[in-house]
């Protein structure tokens, strides 16, 4: 699999919400309950207000589920 060089960039309504962790989940940026048996756990973030995100996908952000921008350094110049 092809390793994601860009964040996921998605409009949230206030809410929990779930995002993947584990690389596994068909639903991606969200989890959808794949990580069961790894060991890991999605990312639960609440959302207050209506707002746009940038859940990293490339998973060499520091400040997971959020993109920090180290997705750049992946970019080929
Ligand atoms: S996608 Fe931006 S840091 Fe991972």
């Amino acid at each position: 699999m092809e390793q994601r060089t860009e964040p996921y960039v998605v409009h949230e309504e206030p809410g929990l919400k779930k995002y993947c962790s584990c690389g596994l989940s068909k639903n991606k940026p969200y989890c959808d309950g794949s990580h069961h048996g790894t060991g890991k756990h999605s990312y639960k973030v609440q959302i207050d207000e209506p707002k746009t995100v940038a859940i990293c996908g490339c998973g060499l952000s520091s400040t997971k589920p959020f993109c920090d921008g180290s997705h750049q350094s992946l970019k080929k110049t």
